[in-house]
């Protein structure tokens, strides 16, 4: 059976720069023998958490929208990737509406102290692509904290990160054709590298002044 891998586009813009290097880094997956599914959060009409804390009875969401599917695929996945740019240090609203859902995992798993999966231990990775416009390399921290809250819930290994500055047209990009590189490069490491134990993501950093 080949590694399920859900490419996960965290930003606003179809075919901007994080789309770009998440589709790199898909076919860098499926080159690699994988089977890649990719999602645009963008296209998804899911309500953001509404702190009901229903699922701390329930152990899962019960806002009944597209979200619903989305989760299930989630957590079926043997890979995540995860692109976004930065927006005002963070990810943007449509990335952050998908993390906030999955609170009724971190209710299922703190509050019900119900196991996430069935069958025991299972290798699950995340890579995580960020892009933002500005000199700033501190910004990546913010992402990374978001993200790995987020992977820890998800008892999913976070793999690996490529930190992108100063791009900020749409789809310029693919004018640093090592960064395109490195994304496939990546996307592939995700799927057929040996696995590890990782207390941090290895980190690859294109930054310009
Ligand atoms: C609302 C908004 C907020 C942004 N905030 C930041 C920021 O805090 N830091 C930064 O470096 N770039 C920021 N940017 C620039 C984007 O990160 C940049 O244009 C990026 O290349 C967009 O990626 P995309 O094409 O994948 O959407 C912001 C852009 C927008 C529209």
């Amino acid at each position: 059976m080949p590694l399920k891998v859900l490419a996960i586009a965290g930003s606003p813009r179809r075919n901007g720069n994080s789309d770009l290097l998440l589709a790199e880094a898909a076919r860098g997956a499926r080159e690699a023998g994988a089977e890649v599914e990719t999602v645009e959060l963008r296209k998804v009409r899911m309500s953001p958490c509404v702190e009901c804390n229903a699922c701390y009875r329930l152990g899962r969401c019960r806002i009944d929208d597209a979200f619903q599917p989305l989760f299930e695929k989630t957590l079926e996945a043997d890979r995540l990737i995860c692109s976004t740019p930065v927006f005002f240090m963070s990810v943007p609203a449509q990335a952050k509406i998908f993390i906030d859902r999955f609170q009724c995992l971190w209710s299922r798993k703190y509050v019900l102290k119900e196991p996430l999966f069935e069958g025991g231990d299972r290798d699950r990775r995340a890579l995580v692509i960020a892009v933002g416009g500005s000199r700033s390399r501190k910004m990546f921290d913010c992402i990374e904290m978001t993200w790995k809250y987020f992977f820890d819930v998800l008892e999913t290994t976070y793999w690996s990160n490529l930190w992108v500055n100063r791009v900020d047209d749409k789809g310029e990009v693919v004018e640093k054709p090592a960064v395109v590189a490195d994304a496939f490069r990546l996307g592939a490491d995700l799927v057929s590298a040996p696995r590890e134990e990782r207390r941090k993501p290895k980190s690859t950093e294109h930054f310009a002044e």
